[in-house]
This record gives structure tokens, C-alpha cells and sequence, in this order.
């Protein structure tokens, strides 16, 4: 007998096709590579895109348990009408409209191992990756009256960003006072402050050039907030890296060696006369010298990263640096 026109012959439940798991499974994609591409946007599209089919699919996958069962084909019902229900079917289904025991089984099943999943992965994926994204608070660090900086003077600046974690958070910047600028018509303080950090692979960049003992010019050394800051006179003809070479001028753009583009720099504030470091970011490249240059700016990367041009897609997302 064809088995197609067998009564007692039933087709293996199979779940019917839905394009929400395909959906879902783009959101998820789309919310990965935005984590690379731009978080902000990419990301934000595609959680959308994945809560919208994840809601449509657990919307159809748990139809049955709402009670609106996909229609029954009028063949298949003619065919378990004519086969005799065995004495477990009766039991477990006393009538049309009764819920199998397996379909509830196989919803608990699934959402009780979604939950155990949920349970056990939420905790360790917020634990490892949360922390470099939390708690991470630009620190202000006074740097003293900026009247003690010669105008026109680079300096090698050492500082502490955060006294409690004393020695580990010292840093070293190059600052020049430029003098003052105009800016709308007022005349402002104008720094220029270099991160030493190089933008290869990060090592300490030092200035190329003698600085204050060779020069007759005094080491100035402050205390302020921020416990010791100290100011050595320098004449850099550049900046160079000791590690691979990588060599920089004196606005910190890229001259020669390994690195992907110029030195970070520190914005800063001027507040009753004092100079105040605020946080770093990056820069692309520097045209122009001092007061007038113009900094292509963006939000502070990590060493090696492009920030610029297409190379800038290929790096993931960074946790804030300060
Ligand atoms: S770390 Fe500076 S050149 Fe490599």
C-alpha cells in the first residue's frame, strides 16, 4: 500500500518553515560587526532587527501553548478520524482541542534549557567584558600656573593622573606654551600637549633634543593636586620611539617608521590660571604649527590603530582609554 494513502501512516512532525531564526541570526551578525564597525549605529540596527524576529519566532514558536494551533490540513484530520485512537491517545487527548503531552514536554524542555543557558552565560559574558566599559572616569590633572611655562618653550612634563594609584599612573607629556590666540574675537591660552605614548605599539617616545641641564634652563617642579609635576626644559628637533624607530615631529605627525599615524594629545582647561590636563585622543595628522595648527581630532585609540581612512573599519571596538 502507498504509505501516502495510509490512514495509520503519519508524517514525522516537523516544524514548519519560518524565516524568523534566519532574521534573528542576521540581526546577531549585524549587531557583531557593528561592534567592529560603528556601535553606536550598526549595533543599534541590528539588536533591533534581532529583538523584532526573536520576538516573531518565540511569537510562533509558542502558539500552540497560547492556544492557536497552525490549521490542521482537512486530509490529515479525515485520516487520524479514521484510525482508531489507541487507549494512551484517548487518555492524553480526550478531545480535539487537547494540548500534547509531548508539544508541552518539548516547550519545557526548550525553555527550561534556555533559561539554564541564560542563567550560567549572561553572569560570565557580563563579568569578562563589562568591566573595561564601566567605572571608567576621565581624571582632571593639575599641572600648576600655567605663568611658569615660558612661552614658546617645549617641556617634558611628569605627572600623576590618579594619586591613589600612585607611581603606576604617572605619565609624561610634551607641552609647549604657545601663548595666547584668538579665538571669536578673545584672546586665549593656547598648549600644545603631546602624549608620549607611541602609536605603534605604545612604548615611551622621548624628546630628540637636549633638554634642561645642557640648556641653563631650570627644571621647574611643582606640587598640586595631583602630588609632584615636573617640567624639564627640552629642544626637540622631533620625537623618536626607542622601541622600533618610529620617528614624529614636533606637532607629532608620523615621519618615519612603523607608526599608523601621529602622537595622541591631552585636551586641557585653563581654570584660574592653572593648567589643567583633561583626556587624551587621537590624531590623525597636524597641519600647521601651535595656535594655528589644525588637528584632524578623533576619539583616543590604541596603539597601532588607524584612525583614519578605510584601515579604520578593521580595528574591533576598544574600551574607553583615559
Ligand atoms: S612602539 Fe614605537 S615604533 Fe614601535
Amino acid at each position: 500500500m502507498d504509505p501516502g494513502n495510509d490512514p495509520l501512516h503519519e508524517e514525522p512532525h516537523l516544524p514548519s518553515p519560518t524565516l524568523w531564526p534566519l532574521g534573528f541570526a542576521v540581526g546577531i551578525v549585524v549587531v557583531l560587526v557593528g561592534l567592529i564597525v560603528d556601535p553606536l549605529w550598526i549595533s543599534t540596527i541590528g539588536a533591533a532587527i534581532t529583538i523584532v524576529f526573536g520576538a516573531l519566532w518565540a511569537r510562533d514558536a509558542t502558539a500552540e501553548l497560547r492556544g492557536h494551533a497552525a490549521p490542521v490540513e482537512p486530509e490529515r484530520r479525515a485520516a487520524s478520524r479514521a484510525r482508531p485512537a489507541s487507549a494512551g491517545e484517548s487518555a492524553a487527548a480526550a478531545s480535539d482541542g487537547a494540548f500534547p503531552r509531548s508539544k508541552f514536554l518539548e516547550a519545557a524542555t526548550i525553555g527550561l534549557g534556555g533559561v539554564i543557558g541564560g542563567i550560567l552565560t549572561v553572569p560570565v559574558a557580563g563579568f569578562a567584558l563589562l568591566p573595561p566599559f564601566l567605572g571608567q572616569k576621565g581624571h582632571k590633572v593639575d599641572l600648576g600656573p600655567m605663568t611658569d611655562l615660558t612661552e614658546g618653550q617645549w617641556y617634558v612634563a611628569t605627572f600623576t593622573v590618579d594619586p591613589a594609584e600612585a607611581e603606576t599612573s604617572r605619565r609624561t607629556a610634551f607641552v609647549r606654551n604657545n601663548g595666547l590666540t584668538n579665538v571669536g574675537g578673545k584672546q586665549e591660552p593656547s598648549f600644545t600637549i603631546i602624549s608620549n605614548r607611541c602609536a605603534h605599539l605604545g612604548c615611551p617616545v622621548q624628546a630628540n633634543g637636549p633638554t634642561g641641564a645642557i640648556l641653563g634652563l631650570k627644571t621647574i617642579v611643582e606640587t598640586t593636586a595631583n602630588g609632584k609635576v615636573k617640567f624639564d626644559p627640552v629642544v626637540p628637533a622631533g620625537f623618536g620611539c626607542p622601541c622600533h624607530g618610529g620617528q614624529y615631529d614636533t606637532e607629532g605627525n608620523r615621519t618615519a617608521g612603523p607608526p599608523v599615524r601621529g602622537l595622541d594629545r591631552y585636551d586641557y582647561e585653563i581654570d584660574n590660571g592653572r593648567l589643567i590636563l583633561l583626556s587624551t585622543y587621537s590624531v590623525a595628522k597636524v597641519q600647521g604649527i601651535g595656535a594655528q595648527a589644525e588637528i584632524h581630532k578623533y576619539k583616543l585609540a590604541g596603539p597601532g590603530e588607524h584612525v583614519d581612512g578605510i584601515e579604520q573599519v578593521l580595528y574591533p571596538l576598544q574600551p574607553p582609554h583615559h
